[in-house]
């Protein structure tokens, strides 16, 4: 009995080894974590359960008989973050580039099952050199059934990729596929071709980093959510992320402790607009101070900064912000910030997280850039994203709302459950200026009777008042106590319950 016991031992030290110690100093010697140390990291600590430690590949072809690691490059299991179940697999590059044969991606699969079965997200971290070659469809073929998995799972459970090494050619696909993707700083990179390719075809020269590195993807693709600079803060931050979100469609976000009072006044809040409707500030000012505690995370921060969005909680429950940011391009409503809200807020729908949207927005961005970049498809997206969410909606006009965007963004008529506005609200088709230039296009040479008009158009329109006396307005509330308005607006809207009609899915513009 004590063999058995002892061989068990040396089978899981084995398997514990990975690639051997010299490909675990050269990982090391990268920056990078191995994969087991993520895992650690990752999850409470003692509470990874391991799956499928001593699976081997079957494959013979290239000697592939005599290159067998148990655990096939990948480490898969479940655990807990802050006492909540996760599944979990980690690839790792010291047993054979973390390469995805049959059965790497058969351990995958098996999570991810799980992972659907049990109502719980998965977390996978990626380094791996793509498909085994050794392997040719089988491994293609693999692939194919992760991929799947990932769009069963879209909206199921959530789905969370950290890319802390390679992920190139059709491997991206199901990071792609997930509902985030954190990448690492200099260590990680995603492309679908590679540098050598771009050059054969296109004559372009170009390194890894500058082709799908951490910056490239969170600043000009918007293919990641975030970058982190080094494998510690990243996967700190994935945890941080998880505790605001639920574990299933089908499960509540989890409420947190909190020690901030719903009912705080912020006086600052009344001085926040400047008088001038052209300055701008900062609406990132007005969203920590309605959060409790201060905690704001965001999503996307580096792309469409125009645009914020992110997570917060309020009397402890996790809200989605939508914002628009007076401090970039005016907050004004475009190809990239349309795309990005509208994910975002069809996140929040598919997993229940209620939506607060921060309005000031002077309209959609003219000019043949954002036309022949289909502007109308994209920001569709964001009308349709909203009017189809039945989570509940609490939204805030602080400045602007102007013609197209302000029907977009959250307004009444597309279900919106609360719509407040401050007294330095705007609601109309376009500012003063850019109305009178259209009605009183006579007067144009007559700088007083221009004035006259503008004077006149600003105290007819350029106030929430309109709005309110048709109801597309609910309340003018005091900057001060918005805190208070919107917690009690979402803590009455807890058992919100609304129905569409029946159809096998949307045809949402994409
Ligand atoms: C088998 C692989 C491998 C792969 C790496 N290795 N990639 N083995 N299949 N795809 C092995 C190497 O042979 C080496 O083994 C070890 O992993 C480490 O690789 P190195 O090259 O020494 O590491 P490094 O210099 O850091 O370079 C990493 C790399 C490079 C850039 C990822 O290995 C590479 O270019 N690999 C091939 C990438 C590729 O073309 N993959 C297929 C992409 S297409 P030893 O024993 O020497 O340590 C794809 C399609 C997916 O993935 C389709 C989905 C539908």
């Amino acid at each position: 009995m004590k063999d058995i016991l002892s061989e068990l031992d040396d089978r899981r030290a084995t398997a514990r080894k990975g690639g051997g110690d010299k490909r675990v100093a050269a990982q090391h010697a990268k920056g990078k974590l191995t994969a087991r140390e993520r895992v650690e990291l990752l999850l409470d600590e003692g509470s990874f359960e391991e799956f499928d430690m001593f699976v081997a590949h079957r494959c013979t072809e290239f000697g592939m008989e005599k290159n067998k690691h148990p655990g096939d490059g990948v480490i898969t299991g479940w655990g807990t973050i802050n006492g909540r179940m996760v599944y979990v697999f980690s690839q790792d590059f010291t047993v054979l580039g973390g390469s995805v044969s049959e059965t790497h991606a058969q351990k995958i699969c098996k999570i991810m099952d799980m992972a659907m079965q049990n109502g719980a997200p998965v977390i996978g971290i990626n380094d791996s050199g793509g498909a085994r070659i050794q392997e040719g469809v089988d491994s293609l073929a693999a692939y194919g059934e992760v991929f799947q998995r990932n769009i069963m799972a879209s909206g199921v459970v959530p789905q969370i990729s950290l890319i802390m090494g390679p992920c190139a050619g059709g491997a991206v696909y199901s990071p792609a596929m997930t509902d985030f993707i954190f990448m690492v700083k200099d260590s990680s990179y995603m492309f679908v071709t590679g540098p050598d390719v771009v050059k054969t075809v296109t004559n372009e020269v170009v390194t890894a980093e500058e082709l799908g590195g951490a910056s490239t993807h969170t600043k000009k693709s918007s293919v990641a959510d975030a970058a982190f600079e080094n494998d510690v803060e990243a996967l700190t931050e994935v945890r941080r992320l998880v505790d605001f979100l639920p574990l299933n469609n089908r499960d509540k976000s989890p409420t947190r402790p909190f020690y901030d009072d719903p009912a705080r006044i912020e006086d600052s809040l009344d001085t926040l607009v400047p008088d001038n409707p052209n300055t701008p500030y900062d609406m990132k000012e007005l969203i920590t101070k309605l959060a409790d505690e201060g905690d704001f995370y965001e999503i996307q921060e580096d792309f469409a900064k125009n645009i914020v969005t992110g997570f917060i909680r309020l009397e402890g429950q996790t809200v989605g912000v939508v914002a628009n940011q007076p401090m970039v391009l005016a907050g004004v409503l475009d190809i990239d910030s349309s795309r990005k809200a509208a994910r975002f807020v069809r996140f929040c729908d598919a997993f229940e997280i209620p939506i607060l949207t921060l309005i000031d927005v002077p309209g959609f961005l003219p000019g043949t850039t954002q036309e022949y970049g289909g502007v109308i498809k994209h920001g569709a997206k964001l009308l349709f994203a909203y009017g189809e969410a039945t989570v509940p909606k609490v939204t805030l006009i602080t400045r602007k709302a102007y013609g197209g965007a302000y029907v977009v963004m959250s307004s009444k008529h597309l279900r919106g459950d609360f719509n407040y506005a401050w007294p330095t609200a705007e609601v109309a088709v376009m500012g003063a200026k850019g109305a009178v230039e259209i009605l009183h296009r006579a007067d144009l040479g007559d700088a007083d009777k221009i004035a006259a008009h503008t004077a006149e158009y600003e105290d007819r329109f350029a106030n929430p008042f309109v709005a309110a006396e048709r109801g597309f307005v609910d309340e003018v509330i005091m900057p001060h106590s918005t805190r208070k308005r919107i917690c009690r607006a979402f803590a009455s809207l807890r058992n919100k319950k609304l129905e569409t009609p029946w159809k096998k899915h949307d045809n949402i513009p994409l």
